[in-house]
């Protein structure tokens, strides 16, 4: 038997890999905590709930869906677009659902990637943007996050043979691993780039709502004149509403842009259940967001600070999150690998971190630490790190 390069080719999902050594180490009878993997602790709130209760008893949504998201879904999503970023998008044309953001991450470099071409992600970055890529048969090149840029991209610095060469360039604010946000100068900046060198921008929002302060609240891409034309926005309920398991999203773009996206997917599968979808959108509107959503910044910020604290007590160096779950950690200079860094935290003291080189080359030097597990579980995590620091 003899299996394809692509999938000899791509390594395996770095958190799968992970997993398997939490279970290890647990098999021997340690009581491991995890701080490994962005999914919410808190479950999904009970005004999400209502709403599927109604919607899964709707014989109406049990069929199968129509392939670019049902136009209410749309139509809601316009409409909350449009109050939080300020931008109105064509509901009928340029909002399409997705089975979280995964779906899109992972088949968008197909839409514009045949083999031998090539597409730019940033280093340290999400793992499925390269492996997505590999699918598509073309090659990823890394483009540098560094701290003293606020882990924005130099697109100065960006070689003009590969710039004309890539088809697409993935972007990802509020940042997976590094938690930068960006601001309205870069976006313009990388709009105008990807114009002048004509590249598709894949712009993933993700954690668009996972934010600490008001003053950092994330922005769309959409929001700079002219990105829609350029730039495809894809967004996600998991991390909005703790949904990860129920597989919702959406991505956004210019008419021409979302249906070639719809030829592709419509192939692939058969859409969001229904009732997941009209759940989802309503929620985005419901009298109770509001408030959920000042519970979760409050949350995420407590823990932020608490975290941030311990860490500074063992003088880790680190950038304070502005945005998602994640510290974005050095790695302490006796460790060059954060593989190794990682793997002794966990034998030693059975914390589960993520060791930075998963994330792309740079982050060698780094590890990630998520804020999703219960506080108890995070003060216990800190206090084993505050341990390993002091006996190395
Ligand atoms: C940057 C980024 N994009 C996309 C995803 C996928 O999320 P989902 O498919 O649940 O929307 C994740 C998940 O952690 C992520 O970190």
């Amino acid at each position: 038997m003899k299996f394809s390069r692509r999938v000899i080719d791509t390594p395996p999902y770095l958190f799968h890999l992970i997993d398997e050594k939490r279970k290890a180490v647990e098999q021997k009878g340690i009581d491991v905590v995890s701080l490994a993997i962005g999914d919410p602790d808190r479950p999904t709130p009970n005004f999400v709930l209502e709403l599927m209760e109604e919607e899964i008893r709707d014989p109406r949504n049990h069929t199968y869906p129509s392939y670019k998201g049902e136009p209410d879904f749309c139509r809601m999503v316009a409409d909350w677009f449009e109050k939080r970023f300020g931008v109105r998008l064509d509901p009928a044309k340029e909002i399409m659902a997705s089975i979280g953001s995964k779906d899109a991450v992972s088949h968008l470099p197909m839409v514009f990637l045949d083999p031998g071409d090539c597409g730019i992600i940033t280093d340290p970055g999400y793992p499925v943007y390269q492996a997505a890529i590999g699918f598509a048969g073309a090659e990823a090149a890394r483009i540098p996050l560094l701290e003293e840029r606020n882990f924005l991209p130099d697109l100065d610095a960006i070689d003009p043979e590969l710039a004309y060469k890539a088809k697409i360039i993935f972007v990802n604010y509020p940042n997976n691993p590094t938690a930068a946000v960006a601001d309205v100068s870069f976006f313009e900046r990388l709009v105008a780039f990807a114009k002048k060198y004509d590249l598709v921008i894949l712009a993933d929002n993700a954690y668009s709502e996972v934010y600490f302060e008001e003053q950092v609240r994330p922005i769309s891409i959409m929001q700079i004149p002219g990105a829609k034309e350029t730039a495809i926005e894809i967004h996600s309920f998991s991390k909005t509403f703790n949904m990860t398991g129920w597989r919702v999203g959406f991505v956004v773009g210019a008419d021409h842009l979302i249906q070639a996206f719809l030829t592709l997917k419509s192939n692939f599968d058969s859409g969001v259940f229904m009732a997941i979808q009209r759940a989802a959108a309503r929620a985005l509107s419901h009298p109770q967001v509001l408030a959920f959503g000042r519970e979760r910044t409050k949350l995420f910020k407590d823990r932020r600070d608490r975290i941030a604290a311990a860490l500074r007590t063992s003088e880790f160096r680190f950038q304070l999150p502005l945005a998602s779950y994640y510290f974005w950690v050095r790695v302490p200079d006796k460790y060059n690998s954060s593989v190794t860094f990682c793997a002794d935290l966990l034998e030693k003291k059975g914390l589960v971190v993520t060791p930075g080189v998963g994330y792309g080359p740079s982050g060698e030097r780094c590890f990630r630490i998520s804020m999703t597990a219960p506080d108890e579980r995070i003060d216990q995590g800190m206090r084993r790190l505050q341990e390993f620091a002091k006996e190395i």
